[in-house]
């Protein structure tokens, strides 16, 4: 992966580009199928906005691989849980009652997208859920030095199936009409 992420710099940069978006309504739907005050981890939290919300509503883990994110969310809430974790080996001796993560997953390649689920389905409970976000498209490309695999419903489909029900696969708009996939599955 590109620096992007990982210099002050930048971190700053990113944390004002995103300051106007939430996962608001993403975490309504997840509330509707993930008891309120479960264990969550959220994956890749950056700056932190979607934490905050998650924390009002479930013992929210949040996590992210870039030591300035870290520090970042650690410095802004102190009293906050939060472990530095790679999204596709996903080491941690925890388990959760369901995964969250928005606009994270789609810096994944395609086999590492597949160690990721199924790291996921090994630390959830017994009928966790997950509901991650994505950018909607084809193929794959560089952006500020950074992967992006875009995805389709089919492509999510044949990626989670094996190890999760897929619950929902819906369209969303995040700058454009229908630019962004949210899924909704349950640990099989
Ligand atoms: C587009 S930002 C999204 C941040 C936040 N979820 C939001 O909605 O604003 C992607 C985030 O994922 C983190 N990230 C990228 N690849 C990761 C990986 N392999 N493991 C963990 N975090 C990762 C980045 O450090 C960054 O915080």
């Amino acid at each position: 992966m590109g620096d992007y992420y990982k210099t002050k710099e930048s971190v700053e940069e990113y944390i004002k580009l995103a300051k106007n978006f939430d996962g608001q309504p993403f975490i309504e739907k997840l509330k509707q199928v993930l008891t309120l005050q479960s264990s969550l981890l959220e994956i890749g939290s950056g700056p932190g906005t979607d934490w905050k919300i998650l924390n009002e509503f479930y013992k929210v883990t949040g996590s992210d691989n870039s030591s300035e994110f870290m520090n970042h969310l650690v410095s802004k809430n102190p009293d906050g849980n939060f472990i530095e974790l790679d999204a596709i080996s996903l080491k941690t001796e925890m388990k959760f009652d369901g995964i969250y993560s928005n606009k994270v997953m789609h810096h994944l390649k395609d086999d590492e997208l597949i160690e990721s689920v199924r790291k996921q389905n090994e630390i959830l409970n017994l009928n966790g859920i997950i509901c991650h976000s994505f950018w909607k498209g084809e193929g794959s490309e560089i952006f500020k030095g950074l992967f992006v695999n875009y995805h389709s419903v089919m492509s999510l489909s044949e990626a989670f199936r094996k190890y999760f029900e897929i619950l929902s696969v819906e369209e969303y708009k995040e700058f454009d009409d229908n630019d962004s996939l949210l899924l909704i599955a349950r640990k099989k």
